[in-house]
């Protein structure tokens, strides 16, 4: 049986599906910024409840229909911001049920929660993963969708799912495409925290406050300094796209599929020496081999969400992202 933590109300507010999560918290923290009421799914699986300040929680799981139809029932909903999924690319080889299961099946029950109790608006989190090995850089959303992975198939499936959906059914839609997000919000509680963390900017940084190492996956890729490039954007930049997409939507105007990113790469061996600087310690580093599945250069063409939404990255330096993720790390997690 689901759980909650404040009272239901009838007032009009916005679903945060995973909004206890890294990006879905900063996500909340934005919305009530401007005007609007969150209300807080999550099953707590990695998100975290002290990253939540007074907003309403309802704590479940979206693959339990029964639990979304009674949230939908005491709820008018304007929009449905979707979060919650399961994001290791590795794990969604060995184990793509768990995918399956939680990202697409727990997506369409979502989805028909909302056709059910009238909800027509839906911003989802896509991946740059859905583009699977790119054929060329930047990559637009025109670049052909060949998913390597489940993590990738699970994302791009509901993406399907939403396209139909919006034929059918009218939805209204925005699938934003993140490239690697990063950074925190410095006025904010939560940093990028998931267990197990893979995630390289994270990592570094735990490299540096506790004086471990961080491998490096392969130095032989034909980039810059031979490691990967990756497109680093601010998760503040992230909820200012998601921001535009809701009023775009709640403006009665088209949604869409869009890269999130600021065109711009960094190496991973770049990352290191950036947040060696920003901690103002050295970093112990040691070379792995390539991790299966990393494509060289990811970066992405962001040009459309610059046109469409009106949207334009702030923080496109990744030596401010870390530093952002740095202090968040090192303030003290009040109660
Ligand atoms: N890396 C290391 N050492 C580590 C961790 C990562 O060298 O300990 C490297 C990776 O090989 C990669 C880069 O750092 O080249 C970035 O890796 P991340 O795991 O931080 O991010 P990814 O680019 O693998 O993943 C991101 C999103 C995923 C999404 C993917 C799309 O976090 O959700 O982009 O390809 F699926």
């Amino acid at each position: 049986m689901p759980t909650e933590s404040k009272s239901l109300t009838k007032l009009p507010s916005i679903l945060v599906v995973g909004g206890a999560g890294y990006i879905g918290s900063h996500m909340v923290a934005y919305l009530r910024r401007a005007g609007f009421i969150p209300v807080i799914l999550d099953n707590l699986s990695t998100g975290h409840q002290d990253a939540i300040l007074d907003e309403k929680l309802v704590i479940g799981d979206i693959t339990d229909a029964a639990f979304l139809d009674q949230i939908f029932a005491s709820h008018h909903f304007a929009a449905v911001m979707h979060f919650a999924s399961v994001i290791q690319v590795e794990e969604s080889v060995k184990a793509p049920q768990k995918y399956y299961h939680n990202n697409v099946m727990g997506t369409l029950h979502l989805l028909n929660a909302m056709l059910k109790w009238k909800v027509n608006r839906f911003i989802f989190s896509s991946s740059a993963a859905v583009y699977g090995e790119p054929l060329y850089t930047p990559i637009d959303e025109n670049h052909p969708v060949l998913p390597l992975n489940p993590y990738g198939h699970s994302k791009r499936m509901i993406e399907q799912m939403l396209e139909d959906y919006a034929h059918a059914y009218g939805l209204q839609f925005f699938s934003l495409r993140y490239f690697n997000a990063a950074g925190a919000d410095p006025a904010g509680k939560l940093a990028e925290r998931h267990e197990p963390e893979t995630h390289l900017i994270p990592l570094v940084l735990r490299a540096a406050q506790d004086k471990t190492s961080i491998t490096v996956f392969g130095r032989d890729y034909p980039t810059v300094d031979g490691t990967c490039v990756r497109d680093y954007i601010h998760v503040l930049d992230l909820c200012e796209a998601h921001l535009l997409a809701l009023k775009t939507l709640i403006g009665g105007k088209q949604g869409g599929i869009y890269n999130l990113g600021t065109g711009q790469g960094y190496s991973v061996q770049q990352v290191i020496e950036i947040a060696s600087c920003v901690t103002q310690r050295s970093i112990s580093v040691l070379e792995g081999a390539r991790r299966l599945g990393d494509p060289a250069i990811l970066i992405a063409d962001p040009k459309r969400a610059m046109r469409k939404l009106n949207w334009k990255p702030h923080y496109t330096e990744l030596k401010k992202m870390i530093e952002d993720a740095w202090a968040m790390i090192r303030k003290p997690i009040s109660p």
